[in-house]
C-alpha cells in the first residue's frame, strides 16, 4: 500500500529519538512529583495507575471470515489466543471510579515461544495531542495550579487550540457505568503488515449495568466482578484501514479517522469467560497482570506502531515501568 509515510520529528529517527528522550525525562518529573503528592515510598504507573479490573484468561478467537488482507502472522482465521487484559482508570494518581476520568483497556496477546501482543485502546475515539511534544506539554502544564490552566495553555498553544484540547478532555473524561459497556479505541494507528490501520472494541454486553452493593471507589470493579460472576463479556476487535493522508493522517492524532471516511471492518472476538473474580486465585492473577508492563511496541515488527505520538510511546512506557516495577523490591 503507498500514500502514507511516516515523517520524524527533527528530520530523522536519530534526531527524534533525543526528542524522546527528553520529553521522557519530563515525564518521569510528572511521575515523581504524583509520588510526592500522593505521599508513596515507591513510584505508581504515570498515568492508568489504577488497576479497576484484571483478568487473565480471556482469549481472542479470530474470525472464520477474517478477510484476508488482515491474515497476518497470529491474525489467522478460527485461531484463539491467550490474552490478559488490564481494565484502568486513566488518572494518574487512583482515584474513585465515580470521578470522571477517561478508561483504558490493555490487552497482552500471548504468542507461541514466549512473545507478546500488546494492544492498548482507551474509552475516547481521538487524541487531545497531536504529537508527543503537545501531549507531554499538555501534562506538565496540568500539574500547575488549576485556576490559572487555561490561560497557560492558550499562552503555550494558542486559543483555538487550546480550546480544542479542553473541549476533547471535556468529552473523554466521563463517568462510566460498567467497563463491559464501553467502547475503547487505539487513537493511533499502528501496521498491519503492509497497511496502517487504527483498531477498537466494540462491547458486546447489552446488559444495563448491575446492581452492586458497595458503590464506593471501587464500584466499576465490583460491578464487573458481578456480571463475570453470571456470564462473560466480550467485544468485537474491529480495524480501520488508512484511506489517505488527509482524512487518515498517520502523523496527526488529533485527527479522528471517520467511520464514514474507513468503515471498520470486525476481525476477532475478544472473550471474558464467567469467573469468580473475588476467589484466592483469580486475586493472585490481577496482581500478576498489575505488575505486567503494557507497551505498544510489544508487538512483532508487521505490528510496528506508527506517527509521532505512537513512537514516543516505546521510551516513554519503559522509563515509566522501570520505575515502578521496582516497588516489588521495596515495601510498597
Ligand atoms: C495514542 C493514544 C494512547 C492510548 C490509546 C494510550 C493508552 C494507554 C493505556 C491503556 C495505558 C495503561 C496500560 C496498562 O494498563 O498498563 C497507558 C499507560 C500509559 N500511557 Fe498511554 N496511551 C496513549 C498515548 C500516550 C502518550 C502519547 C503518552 C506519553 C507521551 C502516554 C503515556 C503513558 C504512560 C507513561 C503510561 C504508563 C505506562 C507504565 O508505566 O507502564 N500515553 N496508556
Amino acid at each position: 500500500m503507498r500514500g502514507w509515510q511516516e515523517v520524524y520529528d527533527g528530520g530523522s529517527p536519530e534526531a527524534e529519538r533525543q526528542i524522546f528522550l527528553d520529553l521522557a525525562e519530563k515525564m518521569l518529573e510528572i511521575q515523581e512529583s504524583n509520588r510526592i503528592k500522593a505521599g508513596k515510598d515507591h513510584h505508581d504507573r504515570t498515568l492508568h495507575s489504577k488497576m479497576v479490573v484484571g483478568v487473565a484468561q480471556a482469549s481472542l478467537i479470530v474470525d472464520a471470515e477474517i478477510p484476508a488482507p488482515f491474515r497476518v502472522l497470529h491474525f489467522q482465521p478460527g485461531a484463539a489466543l491467550p490474552v490478559a487484559v488490564r481494565f484502568s482508570n486513566a488518572s494518574a494518581i487512583p482515584q474513585s471510579d465515580a470521578m470522571p476520568d477517561m478508561r483504558g483497556a490493555a490487552l497482552k496477546i500471548m504468542l507461541d515461544g514466549g512473545d507478546v501482543h500488546d494492544l492498548l485502546l482507551t474509552s475516547f475515539p481521538v487524541s487531545h495531542a497531536r504529537n508527543a511534544r503537545q501531549f507531554v506539554d499538555f501534562a506538565m502544564l496540568a500539574q500547575g495550579p488549576r485556576e490559572t490552566f487555561l490561560p497557560r495553555l492558550a499562552s503555550r498553544f494558542g486559543e483555538a487550540e487550546a480550546a480544542r484540547m479542553i473541549n476533547n478532555i471535556q468529552q473523554a473524561a466521563r463517568p462510566c457505568a460498567s467497563f463491559a459497556l464501553e467502547r475503547f479505541w487505539s487513537r493511533g494507528a499502528i501496521l498491519w503488515d503492509t497497511m496502517p490501520v487504527r483498531f477498537e472494541l466494540r462491547p458486546m454486553s447489552t446488559a444495563a449495568s448491575h446492581e452492586t452493593i458497595d458503590a464506593g471507589p471501587d464500584a466499576l470493579r465490583h460491578e464487573f466482578t458481578a456480571r463475570l460472576k453470571s456470564g462473560s463479556v466480550s467485544f468485537r476487535l474491529a480495524v480501520q484501514p488508512f484511506v489517505d493522508e488527509a482524512s487518515t493522517p498517520i502523523e496527526d492524532a488529533g485527527i479522528e479517522w471517520r467511520e464514514d471516511v474507513s468503515a471498520p471492518v470486525e476481525i476477532a472476538t475478544l472473550n471474558i469467560p464467567a469467573q469468580d473474580l473475588d476467589e484466592a486465585d483469580a486475586k493472585a492473577r490481577a496482581a500478576q497482570i498489575d505488575a505486567m508492563a503494557f507497551n505498544p511496541w510489544n508487538a512483532p515488527a508487521p505490528f510496528r506502531p506508527l506517527g509521532n505520538l505512537n513512537r514516543v510511546r516505546g521510551v516513554v512506557y519503559a522509563a515509566s515501568s522501570q520505575r515502578w516495577q521496582q516497588r516489588g523490591h521495596s515495601k510498597g
